[in-house]
């Protein structure tokens, strides 16, 4: 199944508990929560009070993408502020399983990210223990960037090495993906589609409608 999981790194914070109520009123199934620390990526987002607040009014299932240095140090506390899944990058740490089997351990599913210019190889020791692989189509730091093409060929790739194992991971896209590009990232493979700009800039109801349309 494929899921339409809006970024609210776009969203009008001034209305943001509205904004999230009409993408899971017009039916998107995730949210997408960015966390960024100034040192990992150079801009600074929010953190855990912001996805506190969140999980107290939504049911919507809580996508946090950890754009943070040694993610290793926050695992527990975005657990307990209410994340159902945990992606963060392992170029941000020098022990990857060590932050998969924490994320485990707190009964949470567990995503590993990789930037534009990590190859699709790097995923490959951790497949087998993880939920899904982010697959970044932009330089993480930003919303509102464009889609770097190649990277969906990093898609493919991992799509291919999943299938080999006869894994079924969920492959998530991030960055820059509009309604036109949607089915670019479904055919290599991603089932998961981040976006920020395109759901949160103009009539959020109808760019969600539209969306899922694409992905149905
Ligand atoms: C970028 C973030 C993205 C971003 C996507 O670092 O990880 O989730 O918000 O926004 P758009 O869809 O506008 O590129
Ligand atoms: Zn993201």
């Amino acid at each position: 199944m494929n899921i339409l999981s809006p970024s609210i790194l776009a969203a009008d914070f001034y209305i943001l508990g509205q904004q999230i109520k009409e993408v899971e009123e017009a039916g998107a199934g995730y949210l997408h929560v960015d966390v960024m620390d100034g040192m990992f990526v150079p801009s600074i987002s929010f953190g855990m009070p912001v996805l506190a607040s969140i999980r107290k009014s939504t049911k919507l299932f809580l996508d946090v993408h950890l754009m943070i240095e040694k993610p290793e140090r926050y695992i527990d506390e975005f657990a307990r502020c209410g994340a159902d899944l945990i992606n963060f990058h392992i170029e941000a740490t020098e022990d990857v399983e060590g932050v998969i089997h924490k994320i485990r351990s707190l009964g949470k599913k567990v995503g590993i990210t990789i930037k534009p210019a990590t190859p699709a190889e790097a995923v490959e020791p951790y497949l087998k223990l993880v939920d899904m692989v982010l697959v970044m189509t932009v330089e993480p730091g930003f919303g509102g960037q464009k889609l770097i093409p190649h990277c969906l060929d990093k898609v493919r790739a991992i799509r291919e090495m999943a299938n080999s194992q006869g894994l079924d991971t969920d492959i998530e896209v991030d960055g820059g993906i509009d309604r036109e590009d949607v089915h670019m990232a479904l055919e290599a493979g991603a089932n998961v589609i981040v976006a920020g700009s395109a759901v949160f800039h103009g009539d959020v109801t109808d760019n969600v409608k539209t969306l899922l349309k694409k992905l149905s």
